[in-house]
């Protein structure tokens, strides 16, 4: 109560703290191994430690049974025996592989972690690991004054971390998000250090509420849960790519996504009839703007009922998505978890019958209000569950639907907790749970029943998933956007740390509502959002009832010219995008990068937020407040070309960098190159016809090597071979640009036959040489 006035920061209201509360773990009695764990029994716990690979060990430390080793709902990897070199002196036990170093001090029982090379990761000092009555968990490390933080999920402020304390329990936030707004919607309780160049990562695998404090203290950080396990997994780096390969070793990479779902998405809260979806659709293909999606946000549902449709104002919805599907357009309809109690509606009847929803132990479902009104909510934490909501989505798979949209998903509730009660059972697979401990796994495995229900109904075509709420992991399954964000500048400025720091925690496929959700936009706001979203991973415009409307054409004809522009350039850029899709989905590499993770030796990247990379040689560095036409520019080492103007820029300097309305800077590296299709003829039909290479030739001595890929964009038989992928080098010299495909893989046909190559910045003293062979007028790669 009062929190909103100045009652807030009453003199009567100083917090009372309990930090003395925790008891060590105390020191080291005995230890065992057993098939690939360690088992160390300390005076009031049992701990355990397993090597996942050279780079990734685990410990799990509990305080009241064995080590569960099994349930985690993130993990899909499974421990390995690596070759270890054992050593025990009566002060500490050492376990080391060709990577990792891990001793073990016995009185009292700490732990440390070093690369091979000596190098410390983590230490603890006066304190390690303990707990308390209460059942909360906390490891406490030592931090060094070097270290920078980055990942965490979802989070609102700057890029590094350091100096911040980080709570995670999904949460609907429709309050403006402001850089102290924790926490948001997505938990993902998983972070990496950068220390002086380079980087190690730790994910922290516990479902209840956690925190991780990185301010209270200036030379230690510590994470805690509120109860279960202290789980963790320490990813050796040694650099902030190895550390994401790591992490989504653990956690898992995201599929190939459908290209559709790259493209440009339009969306409202909400576009509430057939014949408003059709006009709309149609002033796309009129205006000539391209769009892959329009989302039907709730009100295409009968009363909010999810897996129905108001017959009034959507009469025909099969037709309506045929009809858009032949202009190139896809919808896309939101899922809440909430099922309205009506016991007249069919869901609901079979949802009761058959046992779906969450439960208090003594056997009353839980209802809490939603959109519907009073709803129940699947307990997705049952196999169960997951494959009855699942097949519901035949209702939608029926009549072409190929994407969905998961809303409210933390899930939220509108009461007081923005949630379910804590009390409330999951029947977890048989191995029952409160609400408290699986709050935070709700969202993540709503989305994995939805994916694979979907996955399975499209007969090998790929499913689209966005959600709102998730924790680690939800990149197996879903796109994750950033929540109900406002139409401010600020939160233009707001979603690029966001965004990168998402990527960083293995979520590449992200983005926040362009133009912003809540408030009114303006026709500068949506220009300038316009042209970060067209890079962006993820690309939606979406607004809220009651604001008004953001569509491209809502701000007179110069404005719609400038974001058709951007828009536009989306899809030519999208071979180049793919591309790095796909690296997301082998490596977990994010396609929207901070500097960070290119330069990590460059200290001026460590917390610059307001600039970001596409891949690993492309700066954006888009204008992010009203009115300003010029901005500074921080570009790293190299020379780098503004790809308009074609101005060449020093490397590790700031530039001061014109951008008139109309105008994205974006600097390419020399030396290296893009991929980029042909400007879109029709939104029928957006393969496409020709691809282009440009090759920013650089004088000096230096190889660049990159993967281009493509394949059908929408089924799943690249999985079988159908994909083309070429792995190609450009060797710059002072007399020579030399193009090589190192390696070409697959059997896709794509409906270009060649690369046509442009050398742009070739001095008169460079050849060109292409496959080993001297190129003349305008130099093609062909394909086999
Ligand atoms: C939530 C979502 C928003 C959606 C609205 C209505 O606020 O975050 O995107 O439009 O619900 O479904």
């Amino acid at each position: 109560m009062h929190e909103d006035t100045s009652f807030a920061i009453h003199p009567g209201k100083v917090q009372q703290t309990n930090a003395s509360s925790f008891r060590d773990i105390g020191n080291l009695i005995t230890h065992k191994k057993n098939e690939s764990t360690y088992y160390f029994q300390c005076d009031n716990c049992e701990v355990a430690m397993s090597f996942y690979t050279e780079s990734i060990v685990r410990i799990v430390m509990n305080h009241e049974s064995k080590p569960r080793l099994q349930d985690s709902k993130a993990v899909i990897a499974t421990p390995k025996t690596v070759s270890l070199t054992e050593h025990a002196t009566s002060e500490q036990l050492s376990f080391k592989t060709s990577k990792l170093e891990v001793y073990v001090n016995k009185q009292p029982f700490r732990i440390t972690i070093n690369d091979q090379n000596g190098n410390v990761l983590l230490h603890e000092g006066d304190r390690g690991m303990a707990f308390n009555e209460k059942g909360e968990v906390i490891s406490y490390k030592a931090m060094c004054e070097t270290d920078h933080f980055y990942g965490f999920g979802e989070k609102s402020g700057f890029l590094d971390k350091r100096g911040e304390k980080y709570e995670m329990w999904n949460s609907d936030v429709y309050a403006p998000h402001n850089p102290e707004t924790d926490p948001l919607y997505e938990s993902i309780p998983y972070f990496m250090t950068l220390r002086e160049g380079r980087a190690h990562g730790v994910f922290f695998d516990n479902t209840f509420r956690t925190v991780f404090d990185m301010k209270s203290e200036e030379d230690g950080y510590a994470f805690s849960a509120e109860g279960g396990q202290l789980d963790y997994y320490v990813l050796g780096g040694p650099d902030p790519k190895s550390v994401l390969e790591q992490y989504t070793y653990i956690t898992g990479r995201m599929p190939l996504p459908p290209k559709w779902s790259l493209g440009y998405h339009q969306s409202r809260y909400s576009y509430e009839s057939e014949a408003e979806v059709r006009e709309l659709a149609q002033n796309f293909v009129e205006r000539e703007i391209p769009v892959d999606v329009i989302h039907l946000d709730i009100h295409y549902m009968n009363g909010y009922r999810v897996f129905t449709f108001d017959k009034e104002k959507f009469p025909n919805p099969e037709k309506m998505i045929a009809d858009l599907r032949d202009m190139g357009i896809r919808i896309v309809p939101i899922v809440d978890p909430g099922v309205k109690r009506d016991p007249e509606y069919s869901i609901y009847q079979e949802g009761i019958r058959q046992d779906q929803f969450c439960k208090y132990i003594e056997g009353d479902v839980y209802f809490g209000d939603v959109w519907p009104g009073e709803s129940g909510f699947p307990d997705f934490t049952d196999e169960k569950v997951r494959k009855w909501w699942a097949d519901k989505h035949t209702f939608y798979t029926d009549i072409g639907i190929e994407g969905i949209w998961n809303d409210m998903n933390e899930p939220a509730v509108f009461n007081e907790t923005k949630t379910m009660d804590v009390e409330v059972i999951h029947q977890n697979d048989g191995n029952p749970k409160t609400h408290r401990e699986l709050h935070n796994v709700y969202g993540l495995l709503m989305g994995q029943s939805t994916y694979d229900g979907m996955k399975e109904q499209l007969h090998g075509k790929r499913p689209f998933l966005l959600t709102r709420a998730g924790y680690a992991g939800i990149q197996r399954y879903a796109s994750v956007w950033t929540g109900d964000n406002r139409s401010f500048w600020e939160h233009l400025a707001m979603s690029l740390p966001m965004c990168m720091n998402l990527g960083l925690s293995g979520v590449a496929f992200t983005g926040p509502d362009v133009g912003g959700f809540a408030h009114d936009t303006s026709a500068e706001l949506l220009v300038r959002w316009t042209q970060v979203g067209a890079f962006t991973p993820y690309f939606r415009n979406h607004s809220a009832m009651g604001t008004l409307y953001q569509e491209p054409w809502q701000f007179g004809e110069k404005n719609e010219a400038i974001i058709k522009k951007y828009i536009n350039m989306r899809y030519e850029w999208m071979p180049q995008l793919y591309s790095l899709f796909y690296q997301a989905s082998v490596k977990g590499l994010p396609v929207m990068r901070p500097l960070l993770m290119e330069f990590p030796e460059d200290v001026k990247t460590y917390n610059l937020h307001d600039q970001f990379m596409i891949g690993d040689n492309v700066i954006i560095a888009p204008i992010l407040a009203p009115c300003i036409t010029n901005r500074a520019v921080y570009l790293p080492a190299g020379e780098w070309v503004d790809i308009v103007t074609e101005k060449v820029y020093e490397g590790n300097h700031t530039h001061l960098v014109h951008a008139a309305l109309d105008q994205l800077p974006i600097f390419v590296k020399k030396g290296t190159a893009i991929v980029r299709g042909n400007t879109l003829s029709s939104n029928a039909d957006k393969t496409p016809k020709r691809m282009n290479m440009d090759i920013y030739a650089s004088l000096k001595d230096e190889i660049y090597r990159f993967t281009f890929y493509d394949d059908d964009g929408e089924t799943f038989a690249y999985e079988n071979g159908t994909f083309i992928k070429l792995d190609i080098e450009i060797a710059s010299t002072p007399d020579a640009i030399k193009v090589t495909v190192v390696d070409q893989n697959g059997k896709f046909v794509p409906t270009y036959e060649q690369i046509n190559v442009r050398i742009l910045g070739l001095h008169e003293n460079q050849r060109v040489i292409i496959n080993g062979e001297v190129s003349r007028e305008e130099p093609v790669i062909l394909l086999k």
